[in-house]
């Protein structure tokens, strides 16, 4: 049971994964992980690399699905084709000619509105023709939380192994932290999540900086590793005393 909805609560700029659907030119259903960026006014805007299954079907039709889902096992079979076609149901779409899937917490159907041809990827531009959620719906998945959930876990190692004067350990999670930021301000720029991740980088430089050690990891890496070999100014002082 499907609720037509006239807008959803997606934020402007922001990244949505989704699982787009469309027909192949012999009729066969496809589907595949492609996130969506939602440009404000009923418009989204999806970047497919060429050679995409997807891509090309889009082009030919110029309509799509964007089925909404959390469940991380549809991501991944339908990302890397687990058998010829993944294990997935569909069933037709009401306002434009591509499948939607069937279990899924719903679908937004899309007309494509223009394209540009980029060297590796096309930027497609979607005017939203219909959205379905599942009744008790109301998020669509973003990977700006949870890359904010695991920086914030590496946050709080962090501040206790520089405590511990374990340096080359807090340098392996400061790199993963900043994976995350990454990730947050590409897929999640100007929100709350964002200003997280940059409180998270603040405050891991004032760590840093309580322990002695610069802004620059690699400067870091150099100067933990002869302190972790733990005699960095015991061997100093015990080689001027030989002088
Ligand atoms: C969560 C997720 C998001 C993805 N987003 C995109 C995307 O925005 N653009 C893209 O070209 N590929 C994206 N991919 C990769 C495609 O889904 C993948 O290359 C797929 O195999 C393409 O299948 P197709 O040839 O049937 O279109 C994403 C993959 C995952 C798992």
């Amino acid at each position: 049971m499907w609720v037509l909805k006239d807008k959803l609560n997606l934020k402007r700029g922001v990244i949505y994964e989704t699982i787009i659907s469309t027909y192949s030119p012999d009729d066969t259903p496809n589907s595949a992980p492609i996130g969506i960026k939602y440009l404000g006014e009923g418009r989204v805007q999806a970047r497919i690399y060429k050679g995409s299954q997807t891509l090309n079907n889009i082009l030919s039709r110029r309509c799509a699905v964007a089925n909404l889902t959390s469940d991380p096992i549809l991501f991944y079979l339908t990302a890397l084709k687990r058998g010829k076609h993944p294990p997935v149901e569909y069933s037709k779409s009401e306002n434009v000619d591509a499948p939607r899937i069937r279990e899924v917490d719903g679908h937004i159907e899309l007309e494509l509105v223009d394209s540009r041809q980029g060297s590796e990827y096309a930027t497609l531009n979607f005017k939203v023709k219909a959205i379905y959620l599942a009744p008790g719906i109301s998020r669509i998945y973003c990977r700006a939380p949870h890359a904010l959930v695991e920086a914030t876990i590496h946050a709080t190692r962090i501040k206790m192994l520089l405590a511990k004067n374990r340096f080359r350990e807090a340098e392996r999670l400061i790199r993963l932290v900043n994976h995350y930021k990454d990730v947050i301000e590409r897929v999640s720029p100007k929100t709350e999540y964002a200003n997280a991740i940059r409180e998270i980088e603040k405050k891991i430089g004032e760590w840093r900086k309580g322990r002695g050690l610069g802004q620059d990891p690699c400067k870091t890496t150099c100067m933990s590793n002869r302190y972790e070999r733990g005699s960095w100014q015991s061997r100093r002082k015990s080689r001027s005393s030989h002088r």
